[in-house]
């Protein structure tokens, strides 16, 4: 089977997760320090971790928070030994690249983030990353072309034969979808929200109402007869 583009949901929320699990769109988590700020903080990171892990199955990336390489490695290592199938995100800093490649010698997923232009791209592949995050809306709140930048790192990934994977990150539309599938990203990491509005369209309610009017015309008449 040919997969397209791949959607991942960028959120630590079991009920945005379980939701949109269930709609077999979502291959993949992404989560970071904020997002899993936004939850009930009596429950320990790691059980929203595993909870999440459990509904959907697939990649799911958790996020470092120290700053120096050796608390970076050292957090991976514990969030590995309470999921080992997660990848870990380290940011896009020289401390965060040392990490990346001391982990990829250990043949762990990193997913880099706080990605905004090609130079640290290539910088994060070289280092070992299985995953390198653009932000596309976070370079458009500041007037920069996210989309721009995401088709300038995808045409380097195909002139030079890179293999990690590009995640299309801090979607803020549905258009922002479709031009990371345009510019050929693997990968999308998309909000709850968004990815609920990128299902939707004003016709389809139209023609769903109209439809069912209809059924509701002919359903009589057949009961009747
Ligand atoms: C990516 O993995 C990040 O979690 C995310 O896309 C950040 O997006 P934001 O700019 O909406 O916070």
């Amino acid at each position: 089977m040919v997969v397209g583009m791949q959607l991942f949901i960028d959120s630590a929320n079991i009920s945005e997760i379980q939701q949109v699990a269930a709609l077999g769109i979502i291959s993949g988590v992404t989560t970071n320090p904020s997002l899993l700020a936004k939850e009930d903080p009596s429950t320990p990171v790691e059980k929203i971790i595993a909870s999440i892990h459990e509904i959907v199955g697939g990649h799911i990336s958790v996020e470092v928070v120290s700053t120096d390489t050796e608390g970076m490695i050292r957090e991976a290592e514990e969030i590995l030994s309470w999921l080992p199938e997660a990848t870990i995100k380290i940011p896009m800093t020289a401390a965060g690249l040392s990490a990346v490649y001391e982990l990829s010698r250990r043949e762990i997923p990193t997913n880099v983030t706080l990605v905004f232009s090609p130079t640290q791209a290539l910088a994060a592949a070289n280092a070992g990353a299985r995953y390198v995050s653009i932000f596309l809306g976070r370079l458009d709140d500041i007037g920069q072309d996210g989309v721009g930048v995401l088709r300038q790192v995808m045409e380097i990934w195909d002139v030079q034969g890179l293999e990690a994977e590009i995640i299309a990150a801090s979607i803020r539309h549905p258009m922002h979808i479709v031009e990371a599938a345009r510019a050929g990203a693997p990968i999308a990491t998309v909000p709850y929200k968004v990815l609920m509005q990128s299902l939707k369209h004003p016709l389809t309610d139209a023609g769903l109402e109209a439809f069912l009017r209809d059924a509701a015309k002919w359903h009589k008449q057949s009961v009747t007869a």
